[in-house]
């Protein structure tokens, strides 16, 4: 008999051992693991996914952003100029977001700082004009086009996030 209890003891123990240790499992998964719409759900995922980083690689935001980087780091990304890659340090670092809110006005988009605007045109015209152009139409073949929407290298992003 007390073979019996201990025994019970012990199964009862485990029993729920094991209870709380999957019901600890079921919290973490995510909801579509768990349903038989598993496969389907995930692909609703995927594309809203997609969409929100379409979105913000077509927003001024990045824009401005990439334009910056450029500026900073060069751009070696064959994008298929004559010229072939733009140094880094074309302009002091803290005038890049400046020269940036700048550079979207020109493909006639709303910077996010207005009030820099004025500042980077006149860092534009001694520092990117001569290469890019005072309109920064470029040069065709030479050097690109800034106006262009998407920018070239943007536009290799977008493409890639589309495939995915
Ligand atoms: C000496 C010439 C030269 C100067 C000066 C120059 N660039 Fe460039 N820029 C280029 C070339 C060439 C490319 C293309 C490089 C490549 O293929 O990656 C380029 C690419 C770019 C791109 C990417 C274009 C795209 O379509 O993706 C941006 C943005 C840019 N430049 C902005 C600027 C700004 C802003 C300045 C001023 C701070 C500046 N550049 C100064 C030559 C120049």
């Amino acid at each position: 008999m007390r073979h019996l209890l201990v025994f019970l003891g012990i199964a009862a123990f485990v029993a729920l051992a094991f209870y709380v240790n999957s019901a600890r499992h079921a919290e973490r998964l995510p909801h579509h693991h768990q349903s038989p719409d598993a496969v389907r759900e995930c692909a609703a995922c995927r594309e809203k996914e997609r969409e929100r980083t379409l979105g913000e690689l077509r927003s001024v935001a990045y824009l401005e952003h990439y334009i910056e980087r450029v500026i900073n780091e060069g751009s070696r990304q064959n994008l298929g100029f004559a010229y072939g890659d733009m140094p880094a340090g074309m302009a002091d670092a803290k005038a890049a977001p400046r020269i940036a809110a700048y550079v979207v006005t020109l493909a006639g988009l709303k910077p996010t700082h207005p009030e820099w605007v004025k500042e980077g045109h006149t860092f534009y015209v001694s520092n990117c004009g001569g290469c890019h152009g005072e309109d920064g139409r470029g040069v065709h073949g030479t050097f690109p086009d800034l106006t262009r929407v998407p920018m070239l290298g943007i536009e290799r992003r977008i493409k890639a996030a589309m495939k995915r």
